[in-house]
């Protein structure tokens, strides 16, 4: 395969979870790169294995150097702690922290030209770290969190609505946490706004207003069914953002990227909506929000920076 995907944390869970899914999709072969190196080299060779069995000629091989992992294409970080239940993705600021600075160092030793894809959580804030540790530029440090939030607003849609997940699109933006901003407005169901939906009669508000809640606390719900934090719907979507890099699709998806007056932000990783391509993050697109929309946001883009405030960067 001529492209090649480094997943540094790739023995752990979401980290297995975006390895097997490049391989079921032959997007790239795949380094599995984690400090934990036999567990990678485990993990790289179970998924190796199930490749005769998906009829795919990805190679994968894992390891905790990171010679192997030269001129990636793409590097997804997923190298960091957990939520157990009753933490925040805050909770994890400092030590996922200290993994992400000894970790860029090595990927831009390796892969200068590489994009970036963090996933370790708090997620603006970890993306931010990697802007600056990395000294990308910023189309090139993309981190995934709005593909997960809108994924799940769209299950929650699809399950009130007894329709198909197909037809149902969703918007979430802002920051990865508790207050992440889903939006009605432009969420849609076979094209129709969730809102016009409601006007109606096909959807109560307090069931919208549910599904906004249930959305943001997204995370939570399977932290505390699972013990740890989820992995295959974050799985799944790092690899959906992989392959729209690896196949220049310009398919725009939610996606933390580091704002410079873009809604009204500046010098800050918040969720908006991408352009991604093989270029990284190619565009901003920036919709018209309503006040309430802009507060909401405005809020959510506060709480990254108190974030980002603590460590500095
Ligand atoms: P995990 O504990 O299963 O895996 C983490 C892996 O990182 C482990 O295999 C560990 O050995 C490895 N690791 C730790 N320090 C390392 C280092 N310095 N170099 C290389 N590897 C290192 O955790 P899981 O469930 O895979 O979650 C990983 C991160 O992703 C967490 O921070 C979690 O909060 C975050 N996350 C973010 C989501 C998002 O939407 N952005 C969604 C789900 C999880
Ligand atoms: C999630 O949303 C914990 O960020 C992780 O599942």
């Amino acid at each position: 395969m001529n492209r090649k995907v480094t997943v540094v944390g790739g023995a752990g869970n979401v980290g297995a979870t975006v390895a097997r899914a490049i391989a079921v999709k032959e997007l790239a072969d795949v380094v599995v790169v984690d400090i934990a190196a036999e567990k990678a080299a485990g993990i790289a060779l179970d998924i190796y294995e199930a490749c005769p069995i998906d009829g795919s000629d990805t190679r994968l091989i894992g390891t905790s150097e990171y010679a192997a992992t030269a001129d990636s294409d793409v590097v997804v970080i997923t190298s960091g702690v957990p939520r157990k239940p009753g933490m925040s993705r805050d909770d994890l600021l400092n030590v996922n922290y200290k993994i992400m600075q000894s970790v860029v160092e090595q990927v831009v030793k390796y892969s200068p030209n590489t994009i970036i894809v963090p996933v370790a959580n708090p997620l603006d804030a970890m993306c931010q770290a990697v802007y600056r540790l990395s000294g990308f530029p910023r189309e090139r440090v993309v981190g995934m969190a709005g593909v997960l939030d809108s994924a799940r607003m769209r299950t929650f849609i699809a399950m009130e609505l007894g329709v198909s997940v197909e037809n149902v699109h969703a918007f979430v933006l802002g920051g990865h946490g508790d207050t992440m901003v889903p939006l009605p407005r432009f969420s849609t169901v076979a094209g129709i706004p969730l809102t016009e939906l409601v006007a109606m009669g096909k959807l109560s508000q307090a069931k919208l207003d549910e599904i906004c809640t249930r959305t943001a606390n997204g995370g939570a719900e399977i932290t505390k069914l699972v013990g740890t934090s989820a992995w295959y719907a974050p799985g799944a979507a790092a690899a959906q953002m992989v392959e729209c890099i690896l196949k220049d699709k310009k398919a725009i998806h939610p996606c933390s990227v580091f704002l410079q007056g873009e809604y009204g932000v500046n010098d800050l990783f918040v969720g908006v909506p991408v352009k991604l391509g093989k270029g990284g993050a190619e565009e901003i697109i920036e919709i018209r929000l309503t006040d309430d929309e802009k507060v909401a946001f405005a809020k959510s883009a506060a709480a990254v920076k108190e974030l980002t405030t603590v460590i500095g960067v």
